[in-house]
């Protein structure tokens, strides 16, 4: 009894500068409670609307899953040329798309960004939260970011149900997106002149378990396409073309 006592006593402190520091530092997330058919964020006062225009209904319409298509890899791996090819070849085939290409959103929506750890996590975080939008918009959301933190990656696809969200691993060896070099910028950060460049003074965490993985070192962009496009037809994400 006398030692709960005493342990009581020693963390009674413990627990006042917890409550302190709660009390004056309220957390910057929101709580909130689902009700029986969404989420009401109680702390902002603000409550779902749901649209009768749905995700599904217009799935229906398109004639195609929407999803998002992750691409992950080294810069000059080729994740911004593989998504925009298979862009043009889903386009052609009639299906709703968007890229969303690291470069073009770092000049609007994530300007504000640089690439410490912290702002390529709130690069991803964003971009994670837009393509889930496009999701239920129904279109294929294509997004061409290194993101190279594993957590990040898992981060975005947890906003989505199980199966709306395919990790590509664009694969290519540092040597390789280094000897093509295509906007100068590896050898500008072996100068040092980039500090914080992925792969040289910035890691990149390969994907673990990517649905799939394209080796962009030894196959041709069209193969790349195709076994893109198979890996859709083989989920029921478009329909397989007639020959
Ligand atoms: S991410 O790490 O936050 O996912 P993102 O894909 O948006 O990066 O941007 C990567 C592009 O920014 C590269 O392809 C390259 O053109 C450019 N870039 C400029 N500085 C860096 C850097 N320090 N590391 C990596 N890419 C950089």
């Amino acid at each position: 009894m006398v030692i709960s006592y005493i342990h009581l006593g020693s963390l009674l402190p413990l627990a006042l500068k917890c409550f302190k520091i709660l009390y004056l530092n309220p957390p910057p997330f929101t709580f909130q409670q689902q009700d029986s058919e969404g989420y009401i964020a109680v702390e902002k006062n603000i409550v779902w609307h749901h649209a009768t225009v749905t995700r599904e209904r217009r799935e229906k319409l398109n004639k195609h899953r929407a999803k998002v298509l992750w691409f992950t890899g080294l810069s000059g791996s080729g994740k911004s040329t593989l998504a925009h090819a298979l862009e043009e070849e889903l386009h052609q085939r009639g299906c709703r798309t968007y890229v969303f290409d690291g470069d073009n959103v770092r000049h609007g929506l994530c300007g504000d960004l640089g690439f410490s750890v912290q702002d390529r996590t709130e690069n991803i975080r964003r971009i994670g939260e837009m393509a889930k939008l496009f999701v239920d918009a129904g279109v294929i959301a294509l997004t061409a970011f290194i993101s190279p933190i594993r957590e990040d990656r898992d981060r975005a696809r947890s906003l989505l149900p199980h199966g709306d969200f395919l990790e590509v691993y664009v694969k290519c060896s540092l040597e390789k997106c280094e000897e093509r070099d295509v906007k100068g910028l590896y050898k500008r950060a072996r100068a040092g002149e980039i500090p914080e460049f992925t792969g040289i003074s910035s890691p990149y965490e390969e994907p673990l378990m990517p649905e799939v993985v394209i080796d962009t070192e030894f196959d041709a962009l069209d193969e790349s396409v195709a076994k893109m496009i198979k890996a859709l037809e083989e989920r029921g994400i478009i329909p397989n073309r007639v020959v």
